[in-house]
């Protein structure tokens, strides 16, 4: 455990916890298919119009919750939730309920959204008992599992700096609380669970490493915790300046040259389906901090940039994802990390460098530093593995916030099939991500008069220029990328985070796996 760190993220019967995932309440989760209430609090759920299921008998057998209902307004909506103090005769203190909304219109991703807003109940609570069950509803295994999944989502957040535990945490409570899930399937669940727990892991670690602070997590730190991997049975290397040097990847380079921290290039393998199956690759951005260079930014704001290397932290809980959960499939996850730093020695808009593809740049903005990492880490990617897909993932642009806002990522592709799986698995995952075009008007608005291509385009249509940068080094591989700046950091709070960073990608990235990469 490294200091400061609260809590590991547990669940009963626990296999084999990994370190580097932290949260501010331990919630040990265990699945029974019947128990007593807990003398502390009971969770039920409700229909709409406040409808409640047989477990209610036990846990209020005075009957006051009808009239808690009516007192509060609560109808059972999806997602909403109400609490009471429980009345004499129940056999616990609290008692609280989770709408779900019509039985007969389920909400996506709405089990795990359901666990999270419960998550969001338990208050100071050291035992809790959660009934599942509905009228109208079958909750099966998966149902079960993935209200679980939720719960452990909603659990995290990241405290590890403060030195007084849970006073101010948003669920209002720090240490350890063991959680009993009462469903009919609780057998099935447990199983389905193990594979969820280890995507929870997954995006939490993704989350930590996002919101740590870059003079704490350089690129030495991240590689580092990449590496640590290992323990799963990824396969990781990691790649030094000289290297890299070595390569020629003088894209990468420029930007990590006004850093007195050297760079780093993480390259991690899970092999787990036979060798002659082709990988599938993610390419992660890793900018631990972007102050824009010499083209610098403006002071306001610019400590966001710590979360630079969403890409990069995606792509790393995704690999600790698909270990964990010793997914059968061969994939491959390279992350550029590097710092773009102002410096006497910090690249000048002008410059020009040459990429390991032998393609040259002309850098007429130091802080369009994103594509520069990716350019080589895409083309080291594709060169040495030739895998099925390349996606990569990046905090690339500000202006896919301008044209998307939050709540869809950018998605640009020269593959429809892979466009249409990525959209199918943000749908089912509420990752979501939207389309955008690609084409030679807009390639054309990149090539520069000094050199091979330069790294910015026009004013309009950023976000598109920038992925024109990137399909430069991919040749002729299927390749998605996700432009993830409003999604991965700076994010609302929503049932399953407790905001800022998000760990965006890695549930999309898991999904995508599973539903179309696997058996
Ligand atoms: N890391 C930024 C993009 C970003 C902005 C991410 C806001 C998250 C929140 C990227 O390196 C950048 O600075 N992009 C420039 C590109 C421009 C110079 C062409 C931008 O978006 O302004
Ligand atoms: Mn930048
Ligand atoms: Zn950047």
């Amino acid at each position: 455990m490294r200091a400061g760190r609260s809590a590991v993220v547990s669940a009963a019967p626990a296999a084999g916890i990994p370190s580097g995932v932290v949260m501010s309440r331990t919630i040990e989760i265990s699945f029974a298919r019947s128990a007593k209430p807990s003398d502390e609090l009971s969770v039920l759920l409700a229909a709409d119009g406040g409808r409640l299921g047989a477990a209610a008998q036990a846990v209020d057998p005075s009957g006051v919750l009808a009239r808690a209902f009516r007192i509060s307004g609560f109808r059972g909506k999806a997602r909403a939730t109400t609490e009471i103090v429980a009345a004499q005769g129940s056999p616990s203190d609290r008692i609280a309920v989770v709408g779900v909304g019509d039985p007969a219109s389920p909400q996506p991703d709405g089990w795990a959204r359901l666990g999270g807003a419960a998550a969001g109940q338990l208050g100071k609570a050291r035992k809790a008992t959660v009934f599942l069950d509905v009228p109208g509803i079958e909750i099966g295994a998966r149902e079960a599992a993935d209200f679980a999944f939720g719960m452990l989502l909603r659990a995290y957040s990241f405290d590890r700096y403060k030195t007084k535990k849970g006073e101010d945490d948003a669920n209002g409570a720090a240490g350890k609380v063991a959680v009993t899930i009462v469903a009919a399937a609780a057998t099935a669940a447990k199983k389905e669970f193990a594979a969820a727990q280890a995507v929870a892991e997954g995006v939490l670690l993704a989350r930590d490493l996002v919101n740590e602070p870059a003079n704490l997590l350089g690129p030495l730190e991240f590689a580092e915790r990449a590496r640590e991997l290992g323990r799963l049975g990824v396969k990781v290397e990691i790649l030094t300046e000289k290297e890299m040097k070595k390569l020629g990847m003088g894209a990468l380079l420029g930007v990590a040259q006004g850093s007195v921290r050297p760079p780093r290039l993480a390259v991690m393998q899970w092999n787990g389906a036979p060798r002659n199956r082709r990988p599938v690759a993610f390419v992660g951005k890793g900018v631990v901090f972007d102050t824009g260079g010499n083209s610098m930014k403006p002071a306001s704001g610019m400590e966001d940039m710590k979360g630079d290397m969403g890409g990069a932290a995606a792509v790393t809980g995704l690999m600790h994802a698909l270990a964990a959960r010793k997914a059968t499939v061969n994939a491959i996850g390279v992350i550029g990390l590097v710092e773009n730093m102002v410096d006497g020695n910090a690249q000048r808009p002008g410059d020009i460098v040459t990429s390991m593809s032998g393609q040259t740049i002309e850098v007429l903005n130091t802080d369009a530093e994103g594509r520069l990492v990716l350019a080589d880490a895409i083309w080291y990617c594709i060169d040495r593995f030739k895998p099925a897909f390349a996606i990569d993932l990046a905090t690339l642009t500000g202006a896919v916030m301008v044209a998307l806002g939050q709540h869809h990522a950018g998605l640009f592709s020269n593959n429809d099939e892979l466009a249409g799986r990525l959209l199918a698995a943000g749908l089912a995952t509420q990752e979501r991500v939207w389309r955008l075009p690609l084409g030679p008007e807009y390639d054309k608005l990149i090539d520069s008069k000094n050199a091979d291509m330069k790294n910015i385009g026009g004013r309009y249509g950023g976000s598109i220029t920038a992925a024109q940068f990137l399909q430069r080094f991919v040749k002729d591989t299927a390749w998605a990328h996700l432009d993830i700046a409003g999604t991965a950091m700076g994010s609302p709070a929503t049932e399953i985070s407790q905001g800022w960073a998000s760990g965006f990608g890695v549930r999309l990235l898991d999904r995508l796996v599973r539903d179309n990469y696997e058996g």
